[in-house]
């Protein structure tokens, strides 16, 4: 799914000075580069305020504890996402209100959102799965008609725009990843938060330092949520090939778009004023499991995410859903395949991915191309919607 040796023999020579310059300046902790990663990134993505910590769960957490998000009190997300969205709700005592999401997007559903309202909430994250952003206008305005505060967790998606504003910048605050498998993806765990918010901001750069306000005096409880210098001087080194490498992706996801487009499987669908960045590029399919095992006795690797929606993990039992609680989510959990996308692959091996998917159909199960069907009941049968 990634070549992570390949992209890094394109940049080796740029890392090791990078790091030389921190090891001779034996400053580990904070130091310019943080800095400059923070400052690099809040203009690319045109947030007035970033804040680095140290992963990006620690991101939403501290985001959490910074908007004073506790017990008794609900955030809104989609169960169709990594654990850290949910478990940093529930990590701070507030409970995860999981909703459906929409079958063409898998984005949280926005109508699904303003049912799941109670006078409990207190936020709402939209989860920009895959690297392709929420329907972000139709979520701030059910928050606006709330009151309430609206999160991008936009771990997947740095570089994803929605009507031309990039991911990050969509709401009040956001929150992306840096781990080595993210589009900007570090030696290391990393995170970030962006936000407009100058006094969320102040207080989350307080919280990622055990809540210090000056050295020694905490006006808050926080933690140990820092970036480390080295983490953010290679950072640096990789945000320098962030947009060719999201170039590379999205000619991989158009070429498998013309591909697959006789093949009975559902491409991606990203409506025409979003700009997906394809973190993943995942189709649905019928017969996964077994298209997979195929896939993967000719060399092609392929996953899964998700295979367990979170409202069925058992950690989230006390929320009270179960099977059939949110059947998009439970649907697409079935049918979901993510194909190698990274920016290292070549034409040929797009083709060689392709082919194996044409040929399991065509030759292993005959009977699917009349049976496949589309995202979303209101679309017609066999069209792979799109429009990039
Ligand atoms: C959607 C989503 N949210 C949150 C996270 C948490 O990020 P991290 O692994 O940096 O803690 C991830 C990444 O793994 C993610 O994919």
């Amino acid at each position: 799914m990634l070549d992570l040796g390949g992209e890094y023999q394109l940049f080796a020579d740029e890392i090791r000075a990078a790091i030389d310059t921190v090891l001779e300046s034996r400053q580990f902790i904070g130091g310019p580069a943080v800095a400059e990663l923070e400052k690099a990134l809040s203009s690319r993505v045109g947030s007035e305020h970033a804040v680095a910590v140290s992963s990006g769960t620690d991101a939403l957490l501290c985001t959490m504890m910074g908007l004073d998000i506790g017990h008794g009190d609900e955030v809104i997300l989609p169960a169709f996402t990594f654990f850290a969205t949910a478990g940093s709700v529930a990590r701070l005592g507030a409970k995860p209100v999981f909703v459906d999401i929409d079958p063409r997007t898998f984005n949280v559903d926005p109508v699904k959102i303003e049912a799941a309202i109670t006078d409990r909430t207190r936020a709402i994250i939209a989860v920009h799965l895959f690297g392709q952003c929420a329907e972000m206008d139709a979520v701030n305005a059910v928050a606006a008609r709330h009151h309430l505060t609206v999160i991008e967790d936009a771990a997947q998606a740095i570089g994803a725009t929605y009507h031309g504003r990039p991911a990050g910048a969509l709401a009040d605050a956001a929150c992306v990843s840096f781990y080595p498998t993210k589009n900007l993806g570090g030696f290391g765990e990393g995170g970030m938060i962006f936000t407009n918010d100058e006094h969320l901001a102040g207080i989350a750069r307080q919280l990622r330092n055990h809540g210090e306000s000056q050295r020694y005096v905490h006006e808050r409880v926080g933690g140990n949520f820092r970036l480390d210098t080295m983490k953010a001087a290679i950072l640096l080194v990789r945000l320098r090939y962030l947009d060719e490498f999201t170039k590379r992706r999205r000619d991989n996801a158009a070429r498998y778009n013309a591909l697959l487009d006789k093949i009975p499987v559902t491409t991606p669908y990203v409506p025409a004023h979003q700009k997906a960045v394809y973190h993943q590029y995942s189709i649905l399919c019928d017969r996964r499991d077994e298209l997979r095992s195929f896939l993967q006795e000719r060399g092609v690797h392929s996953a899964v995410y998700y295979p367990v929606p979170l409202h069925l993990q058992k950690c989230f039992a006390s929320v009270g859903c179960r099977r059939g609680s949110l059947p998009v989510t439970e649907q697409i959990c079935d049918r979901i395949l993510s194909l190698p996308c990274h920016p290292m692959l070549s034409d040929k091996d797009l083709r060689y991915v392709a082919s194996g998917i044409h040929e399991f159909y065509e030759r292993l199960v005959p009977t699917c191309a009349a049976t496949s069907d589309t995202r979303g009941a209101a679309q017609p049968r066999s069209v792979n919607l799109r429009q990039d």
